[in-house]
């Protein structure tokens, strides 16, 4: 089936389900729980910290590591507001809102299809005779803070909304600093704050979340290359890492859908269970940006080669971890039934699995196998996070490690007593080899290189 056709996720996934394992696998919890939580907020718990990190470091490799082209940056997260006022933020980063006087919510004007009156049956917003709706006002959805002892118009800051415009204010830092010349890119990663007036679906839209930002500079003239290029690079990353290709398409942005500094933006959208979203942004952001700020601050934001001059454009990729994190979880999760049992397993990509292999005596209490399982436990974590684990019955601890998407499982037995054998038991296959304790740790380190 062409991927414009498939209209309904395809998979055992559902955003509800997502959320129930990561709370119960310790991946993500609601924030401040014991207080009743705070609208749409969350704690990462170790598994989610594991797995956060991966899709990070992927993220990082392919952008940083494996280039020629592109250096790091990590900026401060309250910057001078003067900032945002230059690129545009103060006076156009805002959704349009309604009010309806009737029930005193808010719902976003351009999402009142998607929106539930607060009455019951509900309905859309101004589809009972009672709903009374104001006409669409703007608000911004940055969030305000003081910076010093005074609260005043003068002290007052904001929380970056995008990590990109740590980026635009280094340029001339980086390039006075760094061997870098066009094209080339700035990469951050980092935390972004939104005052989303509808947040929800669990990770998909909230008011804190990291950003995977890079921003590529490049003379005017290859803007339109270049943004192709980098949206078959991205695209490439997300199917490396095991998401369907009939889950991800690549959408161009109307011109009344662009963002107030695009000049061409396609989305990656991701298949998830409530339809197809945006999982990631690449926009032709051309000189806004730099020209904006070249004007604002007086300092000019310019490419000065041996015999050329230029503002370069700016082709940006731009991807929420939080967002990448639920992509990966819905496309990996799966139920089914083995040996008459239900068993729900997340089929992670081995790079991304927060665990990457489980070490598990047979018999929890026989010292010789634990002795055993605890060294190859020990060995093996110098090299890839491993997990040691001698409680409860074998089938459920196997059932555990697929839960959290651990790969493969190694199991000492008798028979590594007698022969110095283990058994490595595959997660999606659920094979079970017969393999030497001696080259476990190497067999698998090949396997994940090979992944
Ligand atoms: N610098 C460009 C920029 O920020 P964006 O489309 O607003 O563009 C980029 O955001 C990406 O950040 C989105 O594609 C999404 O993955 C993520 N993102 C944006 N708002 C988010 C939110 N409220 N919650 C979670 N992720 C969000």
């Amino acid at each position: 089936m062409a991927e414009e056709q498939l209209e309904r996720f395809e998979g055992a996934a559902t955003i509800e389900k997502i959320a129930s394992l990561c709370r119960r696998r310790g991946f993500v919890f609601p924030t401040s729980d014991i207080y009743g939580g705070l609208g749409s907020s969350f704690d990462f718990g170790h598994y989610g910290v594991l797995l956060t990190q991966n899709i990070k470091s992927e993220w990082q490799r392919s952008m940083i590591q494996e280039r020629d082209d592109m250096v790091a940056l990590d900026s401060a997260v309250i910057l001078n507001p003067q900032v945002w006022v230059a690129s545009g933020h103060v006076s156009g980063f805002s959704d349009p809102m309604v009010d309806c006087r009737t029930c005193k919510l808010r719902f976003r004007a351009d999402h009142i299809g998607q929106s539930q009156c607060g009455r019951k049956p509900s309905k859309h917003p101004g589809e009972y005779s009672e709903c009374d709706l104001t006409e669409p006002r703007h608000f911004n959805l940055m969030f305000e803070t003081y910076v010093g002892a005074v609260r005043d118009d003068a002290s007052r800051a904001y929380l970056r909304p995008e990590t990109a415009q740590g980026i635009f204010v280094n340029f001339k830092n980086v390039t006075s600093s760094l061997r870098v010349k066009p094209p080339f890119g700035i990469a951050q990663i980092g935390k972004s704050f939104r005052n989303e007036i509808t947040p929800g679906n669990f990770l998909f839209r909230v008011r804190e979340f990291e950003q995977m930002e890079m921003e590529f500079f490049v003379p005017p003239a290859d803007a339109e290359k270049w943004h192709a290029y980098w949206i078959d690079q991205r695209r490439r990353w997300h199917l490396d890492l095991g998401l369907r290709e009939s889950h991800l398409r690549v959408r161009a942005h109307d011109a009344d859908e662009l963002s107030h500094y695009s000049s061409a933006t396609s989305d990656l959208e991701y298949l998830f269970p409530i339809g197809w979203q945006e999982l990631e942004g690449v926009a032709n952001r051309g000189d806004y940006d730099l020209r904006q700020h070249s004007e604002a601050s007086g300092t000019k934001l310019e490419w000065i080669g041996h015999e050329e001059r230029y503002v370069p454009y700016v082709i940006e990729p731009a991807l929420g971890v939080g967002r990448a994190f639920l992509a990966f979880l819905c496309d990996a999760y799966d139920e089914e039934i083995v040996a008459d049992r239900p068993r729900t397993v997340l089929r992670l990509h081995p790079r991304l699995a927060p665990v990457k292999a489980a070490v598990l005596p047979l018999i929890g209490k026989d010292s010789a196998m634990v002795e055993q399982a605890r060294a190859l436990h020990s060995d093996l974590r110098k090299s890839m996070s491993s997990e040691y684990d001698d409680a409860a019955a074998i089938g459920k601890r196997y059932r555990r490690q697929d839960e959290i998407g651990t790969p493969w499982a190694l199991t000492v037995d008798e028979q590594t007593l007698a022969d110095g054998t283990v058994t490595l038991r595959d997660r999606d296959t659920l094979q079970q080899e017969r393999i030497p304790l001696e080259g476990a740790k190497r067999l698998l380190v090949d396997r994940l290189a090979e992944a």
